[in-house]
């Protein structure tokens, strides 16, 4: 008989063995993750090629931290968990560079170029030549470093000796692989290098968002970059949207390379995203050539760039040039044309934007910028204004990035004489003249105004449209036409339109317009809710627009609310509240409301809604596809009759109407004994 001692130690094995197993199996699962969603990236990064959507990466991305958030003991610091970015640091630590970081030395022109061409063959006692050509990145040099395949740290640039190790925040940088893909053999030390930047559009979105914010705008996206990488915060760095372009390398052990093509072609199967517009030139007139065509696809490119850098090929010949100071001999950056010039403002004014939205736009005296040429910047708002202390007279520094509003980088104060005048943002619309406002949180300055002749295309549109007083029929090019043929100035006149005006519409026949004035005439009759909602009040959407109807009842209560009826209902804060003020308080809103009521709107309240039983009173929710109508349909049929519908099951629901392919909130339904409906049943209780 086996002594109990002698099962203890059994079962001892026997557990731990089944505690490794469920680990092993997990560490095979979180290999498995990495490895599809470092595939992911790769295609998307380096190939440029998705293979998976959005969703499908934020699902295998939640499961990984999931089951590293089990097994801490799996986490590495190459998973692409670590991304999202580690805690604050108090400072940048300092690193040496194990090779400097080099510069490069100008050709600001052709001639220039050719000088280069000639040095270098002069250098190389007429060798051949072949020189890679490619794009010069604007934006910031780092060098990232892997050990055995595995990312281990990163730096800025710095004075080319010593940078700032800002390993962290580049780790959060998705096109930079955290571990080499191990399509080829892995060097023990890998030294690239490269340029961090922001795609243009990406800028100017983290600009609008800075300037909601209250925040001062960047200049340029090289900027933005800038400062975004050297955040303390990688959290912040997380969310900044950087690209990287790898172009040189450092150090490296294990792996050998004879032209810096060959090193270039060798970075994108490690995981490593290469400039596309890379060439290989032979001879002077096809770098000549190459400077001129990416000259002229400058602007239309996503990202900065500010020249092109030749580089001489074989490693062989760049060690024979060797360097000079603090520049190679073997290559050279043929710069572009600046987009930033020196003018002067000559007039500040402010514009409406469609939305109302005022812009403070500076006239300049014309100048030519990268070839085009620039008389108006923009100024953002006031209070950038004030920040950057811009009076009318200054001269100023302008700067111009393809298709991006021209800005004022920075005032010249050293040329101010004391005739410089201070701008404010007038007090009333420059275009209709209401006062303007400025409610709490908003950079902007607004103009009221729903009839303004600046927003009332805008106004009209978003009148019209289906989820506000939902008029068929009438798109954005018929308002376009009727506003600038003169027929319409405000939403109100479109109930006095006449079917002989509408045929003098192009394109509009007998037919089309008695179904627009049709539609016109149906939208008459409309829920309050609805109604207050097509009115365009700042900050008030269709949820909005449902608590007021319950709260005042009448829009002439709504109209005479004050600030403290407002926030004592539960839904509305400082900010809803004061646009509604806002908007009662312009005298043309109310003009606009007295006449649409003139033209004989009328609320449907709850003794004109049709009562059907099953429907009036209770809550809808609807799931998966239906077959006879859209959502949108069901439910306005369901609040036609009185009802409500809601996103999500609770036990507040009364029906859940299930569809094709309904997910789980059916299951729910079924979970709190919410009763399910099929569309078919759905439809007997409502015909
Ligand atoms: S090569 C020895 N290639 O330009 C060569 N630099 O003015 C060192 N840059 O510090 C750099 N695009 O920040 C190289 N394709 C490119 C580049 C590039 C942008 C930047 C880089 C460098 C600066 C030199």
């Amino acid at each position: 008989m086996p002594s109990r001692t002698h099962w203890k130690g059994i079962h001892t094995i026997f557990k731990r063995r089944a505690v490794n197993l469920g680990v092993d199996l997990f560490k095979a699962k979180i290999a498995e993750l990495r490895r599809q969603i470092e595939t992911a990236n790769y295609n998307y990064y380096i190939l440029d090629n998705p293979t998976i959507s959005d969703a499908e990466y934020d699902r295998l991305m939640r499961e990984l931290e999931r089951l590293e958030a089990t097994y801490p003991e799996l986490k590495t610091a190459d998973s692409p968990t670590q991304r999202i970015g580690n805690k604050p640091l108090d400072e940048f630590k300092t690193v040496t560079h194990r090779i400097p970081l080099l510069s490069l030395d100008n050709a600001m022109d052709e001639g220039e170029i050719r000088e280069f061409v000639a040095r270098v063959q002069k250098g190389l006692s007429n060798q051949d030549i072949q020189f890679v050509c490619e794009p010069k990145i604007d934006g910031l040099a780092v060098e990232l470093v892997y050990e055995n395949g595995v990312f281990v740290s990163g730096s800025t640039r710095g004075d080319g000796v010593t940078g700032e190790d800002i390993t962290q925040n580049l780790k959060t940088i998705r096109s930079i692989p955290l571990r080499l893909r191990p399509n080829l053999p892995i060097p023990n030390l890998l030294e690239v290098r490269g340029e961090v930047y922001m795609d243009k559009a990406d800028f100017q979105r983290l600009n609008e968002q800075q300037l909601r914010e209250g925040k001062p705008p960047f200049a340029n996206p090289r900027n933005s970059a800038a400062g975004s990488l050297r955040q303390l915060d990688p959290q912040i760095t997380a969310r900044r949207p950087l690209k990287i372009f790898c172009y040189a390398l450092g150090s490296c052990n294990g792996y050998t390379f004879k032209t810096h093509y060959e090193f270039l072609k060798t970075l994108p199967p490690w995981g490593f995203r290469v400039n596309p517009l890379i060439e290989i030139a032979t001879n002077v007139e096809a770098l000549i050539e190459y400077y001129h065509k990416i000259e002229s696809i400058r602007d239309a490119m996503d990202y900065d760039i500010d020249g092109v850098v030749y580089k001489v090929d074989a490693l062989a010949q760049q060690a024979e040039l060797g360097i000079k100071s603090r520049s190679p001999r073997w290559a050279i950056a043929g710069k572009f044309k600046a987009q930033q010039e020196v003018t002067r403002i000559i007039n500040i004014e402010a514009s409406v934007g469609r939305t109302g939205a005022i812009t403070p736009v500076a006239n300049l005296k014309p100048v030519q910028i990268g070839g085009v040429t620039v008389s108006n910047a923009t100024l953002h708002n006031q209070d950038e204004i004030d920040r950057k202390d811009i009076r009318i007279g200054d001269w100023v520094l302008i700067q111009r990035a393809g298709d991006v509003i021209p800005q004022v980088v920075k005032v010249i104060r050293e040329r101010r004489t004391g005739d410089e005048k201070p701008y404010k943002i007038p007090p009333n619309c420059p275009v209709c003249n209401t006062p303007l406002v400025r409610e709490k949180d908003e950079a902007k300055h607004r103009c009221p105004n729903i009839s303004c002749p600046a927003q009332i295309k805008a106004s009209i549109e978003h009148f019209a449209s289906k989820r506000a007083m939902n008029i068929d029929g009438l798109g954005d090019k018929l308002v376009e036409q009727l506003v600038d043929n003169g027929l319409i100035e405000n939403v109100a006149d479109l109930y006095f339109l006449s079917k002989e005006q509408l045929l003098t519409m192009e394109r509009m026949g007998e037919k089309s317009a008695q179904n627009l004035l049709d539609a016109i005439a149906a939208s008459k009759t409309v829920s309050l809710a609805r109604f207050i909602y097509a009115l365009g009040i700042r900050n008030v959407g269709e949820h909005m627009g449902k608590v007021l109807e319950k709260s005042f009842g009448t829009l002439d209560r709504l109209s005479q609310a004050s600030e403290e009826e407002l926030l004592a209902i539960e839904d509305i804060g400082p900010i809803v509240a004061q646009s509604i003020r806002n908007f009662f308080a312009a005298e043309s809103n109310l003009h606009t409301i007295e006449k649409l009521i003139g033209s004989g709107i009328q609320f449907t309240t709850a003794s004109t809604t049709p009562q059907k039983e099953g429907v009036t009173g209770k809550t809808y929710v609807f799931t998966g596809t239906l077959s006879q109508f859209t959502r949108d349909e069901a439910q306005a049929l369901v609040e036609k009759y009185g009802g409500k519908s809601a996103s999500s099951v609770s036990k507040k629901t009364d029906y859940v109407v299930v569809g094709e392919n309904a997910g789980s909130k059916a299951e729910t339904a079924r979970r709190l004994g919410v009763k399910i409906l099929s569309e078919t049943e759905f439809l007997e209780l409502i015909s």
